[in-house]
């Protein structure tokens, strides 16, 4: 039986592929290091594991939950808002708990575009915008980040765009993401409110995707301490990363209660609610004081400065100042693009890199190096790369 039509252009998701890949080299004796992928290999606070163990050990727990999530997890993020964003939102109306920010970017797509809509993503930028927007039928529209521009959006560009390719009435989504993925892009004030204006000016709905904002970051931002609460805004945040959950899947949809409440429209014949015990738990990871971030943050540093020997050592040229799970990286002179030196590092070195084309046209000549793998095994990787012949020695003057 055929597929449906809308998955026509949908291809599995890369790294599911990539997997598979590394798994029959490692099948066949190669012991792949993978620097690939940006699920943090530690645990989440060990607070955080007790409760899960206390309440999931409770009978009371294990029934159908609220589709909008318990009171206390939303309550939670109403504090973690306030706290660390310095923004106020109503816990009843105003956050909506998710499985993951993956799963809102899914969401907002089917509850607000329909078939022929221009969407707007980021190039490069995560996959899932694209993908998501197109299952639901949209027509997408990669705007570019250039290296030249900061990797910010240009506006002038994107005004064109909108121009010649939108009719008149119909309003537009487009994704943002801040610190960006991949590039490690921070972002400003300035440039939030440069989006806001930019979105009321252009009938266009926003949605920023946060997940980074804990990691290599010292000051957190959000999209709604420039915009507050605005129909033209919506923000999806996550544990994943900030609290080494990615497994756990928790995140959250932050707008207006007119957003929040369509949205639940759609999600609530999707799922049945998160189980209690998950939910209680990653409502303990959001009240951990600062020093949990500061933990967290320590590790990821100390393995970047590996991940920068290796990158200097292949003559490829980075920022020092990216935020986020991973390096991002220029190929050397002498390598075609991103996709060559991930294969030649793969199949000489037995490490995996991201190739950056996986995240738009304009990744192309870029490499990607997560954070998420054990310092030995990041040394272990530098040392492999020196053996293969890739690192440069160095030049004594
Ligand atoms: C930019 C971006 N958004 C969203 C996600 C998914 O996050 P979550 O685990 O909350 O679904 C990722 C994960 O890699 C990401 O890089």
């Amino acid at each position: 039986m055929d597929t449906a039509k809308r998955l026509e252009g949908i291809g599995e998701y890369y790294f599911s592929k990539k997997l598979r890949e590394i798994e029959e080299l490692n099948r066949a004796g190669k012991n792949i290091i993978s620097l690939g992928i940006g699920s943090p290999d530690q645990p989440p606070h060990p607070e955080v594991i007790r409760i899960l163990h206390e309440e999931s050990s409770k009978p009371t727990t294990h029934a159908y939950q609220s589709y909008k999530g318990s009171p206390v997890l939303r309550k939670a993020m109403a504090a973690w808002y306030k706290e660390w964003y310095q923004v106020e939102l109503n816990p009843e109306l105003e956050i909506l708990p998710l499985a993951g920010s993956k799963e809102g970017i899914m969401h907002i797509c089917m509850t607000y575009i329909n078939p022929g809509d221009l969407v707007l993503i980021p190039d490069p930028g995560y996959p899932t915008y694209q993908s998501a927007a197109k299952l639901a039928g949209a027509h997408v529209m990669a705007y570019q980040l250039k290296e030249e521009y900061g990797w910010l959006p240009d506006f002038s560009e994107l005004k064109t765009m909108l121009k010649t390719k939108r009719n008149d009435q119909e309003w537009i989504l487009m994704f943002v993401n801040y610190p960006q993925m991949p590039t490690g892009q921070l972002p400003s004030r300035k440039l939030f409110e440069n989006l806001v204006m930019f979105a009321k000016e252009n009938q266009v709905l926003l949605i920023h995707d946060n997940p980074y904002s804990f990691i290599l970051n010292e000051e957190p931002m959000s999209i709604l301490q420039a915009a507050g609460l605005s129909e033209h805004v919506i923000e999806l945040n996550s544990l994943s990363k900030s609290h080494n959950m990615a497994g756990w899947r928790v995140g959250m949809m932050l707008s207006t209660s007119r957003h929040i409440e369509n949205v639940l429209r759609f999600k609530s014949n999707m799922d049945s609610g998160m189980f209690l015990p998950v939910q209680l738990a990653a409502a303990r990871a959001l009240s951990l004081p600062d020093t949990w971030y500061e933990a967290v943050n320590k590790l990821y540093r100390s393995r970047k400065m590996i991940v920068e020997e290796i990158l200097e050592g292949m003559g490829c040229e980075f920022s020092k100042k990216q935020a986020g799970l991973f390096v991002w990286a220029k190929v050397p002179a002498g390598i075609s693009d991103g996709y060559a030196l991930s294969d030649l590092l793969l199949y000489n070195a037995n490490v995996f890199v991201t190739p950056g084309g996986i995240f738009g046209h304009a990744g192309k000549n870029y490499i990607r190096i997560s954070l998420c793998a054990p310092e030995e095994k990041i040394r272990e990787s530098f040392d492999r790369i020196k053996k293969a012949g890739f690192i440069k020695p160095k030049q004594h003057v």
